[in-house]
């Protein structure tokens, strides 16, 4: 257990080496072929058409939610439709501050600055930016010592659109100094339907609407997972079923990936079980289930706890974390409190 296991799962909501070109392939352009997120479409166009139509560049946006909703792929839009260059980056790849000016100077009229994971900025690169949303400026620190002085550049006009698993991980400064904030949320079936069958379009894949609800219902409300589980259905569906992922094809490639009719795969079912055997379901503290299944705190955090809540499978109280009863049903396991030694 450990790393390794979270990298290898099929429903891990990490960007990994494998999706990227088929992601990039399946990524929507424009904003109206962009499912789901309603909210955040009607705002987020509004605020586009406004700077548009003033010839200024967006007011800087944050994007927070859970990991493989969409957050790249907004910015992406939020580039295009605005008709500039994107710059794509993340928190820990920008070390030094040199590294973020080298970026900021590059930039054009009106482009977009990309930074994924903007929450694990380093403080002192995160003290440039300030500067550079605020008044588009440079601090620049020449010479060192007695003799050190600071000059200022002017940046071009950029929209810094940063990306967070969650906004309170975020310094209060930064935080203030973006214009537009925006939640994204987990997908519905529906959209997720939408998405896979889109998705398959672009690919060449046969699917039918059963087989694209299977694979919704069990991708946890996320897109890159839906995505994921329609490319594995395929390989199921070419050798074992003609090529069509039915709902058959899909609840066999799904099944052997073990992964439930809710989307749950062994290690979400291992902490729950974990909770339930050791804690009586709890209320446990997040630390201590880190530590008995071997995990990060962040990561059971980000990752697990988000769609296990969404499915009201835990719940969080001011003394720790309890399993509920949906999800005692959904094991098997019965809930008959402090007699049974499970
Ligand atoms: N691919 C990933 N997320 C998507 C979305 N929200 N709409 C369309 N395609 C997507």
């Amino acid at each position: 257990m450990g790393e390794m296991d979270f990298e290898n799962r099929i429903v891990s909501t990490e960007f990994t080496s494998a999706d990227s070109d088929i992601e990039n392939s399946l990524r929507p352009k424009e904003l109206t072929d962009y499912i789901g997120q309603e909210k955040v479409k009607e705002n987020l166009s509004v605020y586009i058409q406004a700077a548009r139509a003033r010839g200024e560049a967006l007011d800087h946006v944050l994007l927070y939610g859970p990991p493989g909703l969409g957050k790249t792929t907004l910015a992406g839009i939020i580039a295009n439709e605005m008709g500039v260059n994107i710059r794509i980056t993340s928190g820990p790849a920008i070390e030094k501050q040199g590294d973020l000016a080298a970026l900021l100077t590059n930039l054009q009229e009106g482009d977009v600055l990309f930074i994924d994971e903007i929450h694990r900025l380093n403080r002192s690169v995160e003290e440039v930016l300030y500067p550079a949303m605020e008044d588009r400026a440079l601090d620049i620190i020449i010479g060192k010592g007695p003799s050190a002085r600071s000059i200022r550049l002017d940046l071009p006009n950029f929209t810094l659109v940063g990306a967070t698993t969650r906004a309170g991980q975020l310094s209060a400064p930064l935080r203030d100094r973006f214009g537009v904030i925006l939640r994204l949320e987990l997908y519905n079936h529906k959209e997720l339907s939408s998405i896979v069958r889109r998705s398959a379009g672009i690919l060449g894949i046969d699917i039918d609407e059963e087989g694209a609800l299977q694979i919704a219902s069990r991708s946890r409300g996320t897109p890159r997972i839906a995505n994921r589980l329609l490319k594995r259905s395929r390989d199921f569906a070419e050798v074992k079923y003609n090529g069509v992922i039915t709902k058959e094809a899909s609840d066999d490639a799904l099944d052997r990936m073990e992964i439930d009719e809710l989307g749950l795969d062994s290690i979400d079912r291992r902490l729950l079980i974990t909770m339930i055997r050791n804690y009586n379901g709890g209320p446990v503290g997040l630390e201590t289930i880190a530590a008995a299944i071997g995990e990060e705190a962040v990561t059971i955090e980000d990752v697990y706890e988000p769609y296990l809540m969404q499915i009201g499978f835990l719940s969080r109280t001011p003394r720790g974390r309890c399993v509920t009863p949906l999800a005692y049903r959904h094991l098997g396991i019965e809930q008959d409190g402090q007699q049974t030694l499970l």
